[in-house]
């Protein structure tokens, strides 16, 4: 259900300086990484990724979703487990597709948290919260490349979540713009994982700027009559 008590932010790179800047502000609350975003930050390699994500883990104190590149169950059990003994803050990252339904299922099971990728549609969203996600990610911005409204996506999802009282977080990805993170508040969603710059720009405002420029002269003028 619902969680009232606070909107998660995650920042959504494998970039280390990106991590750590939004670290600072000391309003993260996770990371989430995929194979592209890894290969975008040049890591390569099973080993250089397990160390990026306990690198990712060491700064940040909170949730930190690692993908399976597996497709078939056994691999992505496999795979799964082998993230998520690599620190406490490691949620499985699995796609949506048959199998990982079951691997879903699986790791629901033997407690180990899963976070559902890849999806597009009400549809899916209630398959993966029935399988027991711990998060489900529907990827709002590639909706909307396609000229379907990804925030009604995230909406519809709050509904049919609250309908039934299922624990599975929404986790709005693909998140773009900062009135993407601002909709998202407004519609409920548990989590935003947006890259640094959508987070940076929602400090932004003209009149804030100007206002402060404004404040600095008069002190100024104040302090040297
Ligand atoms: O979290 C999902 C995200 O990485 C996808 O974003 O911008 O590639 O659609 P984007």
């Amino acid at each position: 259900m619902y969680n009232f008590t606070c909107m998660k932010f995650f920042i959504d790179t494998a970039n280390l300086e990106e991590i750590r800047e939004a670290n600072e502000l000391g309003i993260l609350d996770g990371v989430t990484t995929n194979p592209s975003l890894m290969a975008k930050d040049n890591v390569t390699g099973e080993e250089n990724i397990k160390q990026r994500y306990l690198d990712i883990c060491e700064i940040v104190d909170g949730d930190v979703s690692a993908e399976v590149i597996a497709t078939d169950l056994k691999g992505m059990i496999r795979e799964g487990e082998a993230l998520a003994n690599l620190h406490p803050g490691v949620v499985v990252k699995i796609p949506m597709i048959k199998d990982g339904i079951k691997a879903i299922k699986y790791f629901t099971d033997n407690r180990i948290r899963t976070n559902c990728t890849l999806v597009f549609s009400p549809g899916q969203a209630i398959l993966a919260a029935k399988a027991g996600a711990t998060y489900v990610s529907p990827f709002l911005g590639r909706l909307d490349d396609i000229s379907h409204d990804g925030l009604a996506l995230i909406e519809e999802l709050r509904t049919i979540y609250d309908n039934y009282h299922f624990e599975t977080q929404i986790l709005a990805a693909s998140i773009r713009h900062p009135m993407h993170i601002v909709e998202c508040a407004k519609i409920g969603a548990d989590v935003a994982t947006c890259p640094l710059k959508p987070i940076m720009q929602l400090l932004k405002h003209p009149l804030t700027d100007r206002g402060l420029a404004q404040f600095l002269e008069d002190y100024r003028k104040g302090s040297n009559p």
